[in-house]
């Protein structure tokens, strides 16, 4: 309902629309608009109310709430339901706690801030309030378990053309999942999956994306290692048109390797990969491997080469050695 009455004061731009044309509308009684109405400006929206004229949104906050995600949608799948939180401790803690209560494919969760944001190998990931992307999204994908690894580079390349879209700014892909700008980080993606042998029950796609922070606001000890996008381009990004967009090349991509194949999403990632033809040392576990990443297989492996020999890395992390 809420979403509905924003909708309409937006559509009305300048006018006025009086109560009784919101409640007949929308066909709800007058007291339920105003209560609504209440509701909205507490959440920080300016709506202007004059006697005999009725309401008008002068001003909407920067929030990624239901409402706003919802009425900027683009997809038909991913969005279909929304969980928000102004503050949790990790969007993916939530969404796996509804997929078990059986939240449908593309369900997503965000949250303004999460105080427990979780990254890869049991790293911590800084959130702030209403300074960048946090969120998951649920999927049921008819994918083999084993093919899971895939919807991260899936996510990387629809992250990637989605800050391009936004900004006009060129991201690189660091295997398997950082998104980086001249050598520092600006998102991270965090995949989670629940699986029987041949079926997987549900995936948590987690993705956080340094949108507005300053490099005061960012934790001395990351500073050297992370960005955001306002660093890059100098100004204030729209957290909503990002999300939207990013929102729009998942579902694509997600719809093209469910309905077609994962081929060409493969090959965007390659477009994109900056640890291709680099020598790197990858550290999976206690085992440490040197060697020219040389290209990924079909899973999504890396395939670095050692001593003439090709050696796949499932699973690691990647540093990029200078030459
Ligand atoms: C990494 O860089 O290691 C992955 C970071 C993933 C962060 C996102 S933010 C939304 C979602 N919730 C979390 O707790 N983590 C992911």
């Amino acid at each position: 309902m809420r979403s509905q009455i924003l909708n309409l004061l937006k559509q009305a731009g300048d006018n006025f629309l009086s109560g009784e044309y919101l409640a007949e509308t929308l066909n709800v009684s007058r007291t339920a608009i105003w209560k609504h109405i209440k509701a909205l400006r507490d959440s920080g929206y300016d709506i202007e109310s004059v006697p005999r004229n009725g309401y008008r949104l002068l001003h909407s906050p920067d929030l990624l709430s239901a409402e706003e995600v919802k009425n900027s949608l683009s997809t038909k799948i991913l969005g279909s339901d929304i969980k928000y939180f102004t503050t949790t401790d990790s969007t993916n803690n939530q969404a796996k706690k509804l997929a078990l209560d059986g939240a449908v494919d593309g369900t997503i969760v965000i949250s303004e801030e999460q105080n427990g944001g979780r990254g890869r190998l049991s790293r911590s990931f800084f959130c702030p309030k209403y300074k960048g992307i946090w969120f998951s999204v649920i999927l049921r994908p008819d994918f083999l378990p084993q093919e899971a690894p895939k919807c991260t580079l899936l996510a990387a390349v629809a992250v990637t053309k989605a800050i391009y879209d936004v900004t006009g700014v060129k991201v690189g892909i660091k295997w398997p999942n950082d998104i980086l700008y001249n050598g520092k980080k600006l998102v991270g993606i965090l995949t989670e999956m629940s699986a029987e042998m041949e079926r997987i029950n549900y995936i948590v796609l987690g993705i956080g994306i340094d949108v507005n922070i300053s490099v005061e606001e960012t934790p001395e000890d990351i500073r050297d290692i992370m960005t955001s996008l306002s660093q890059i381009t100098g100004k204030k990004v729209s957290r909503l048109e990002l999300l939207n967009k990013l929102l729009y090349h998942l579902e694509q991509l997600y719809i093209m390797a469910q309905k077609q194949s994962f081929a060409p999403i493969l090959d965007e990632w390659r477009k994109y990969s900056i640890t291709l033809n680099q020598e790197i040392k990858v550290i999976s576990g206690n085992d440490v491997t040197y060697g020219e990443a040389v290209d990924i297989d079909d899973d999504g492996a890396l395939l670095v080469k050692i001593n003439g020999q090709i050696k796949r890395v499932l699973a690691g992390d990647v540093s990029i050695r200078p030459r």
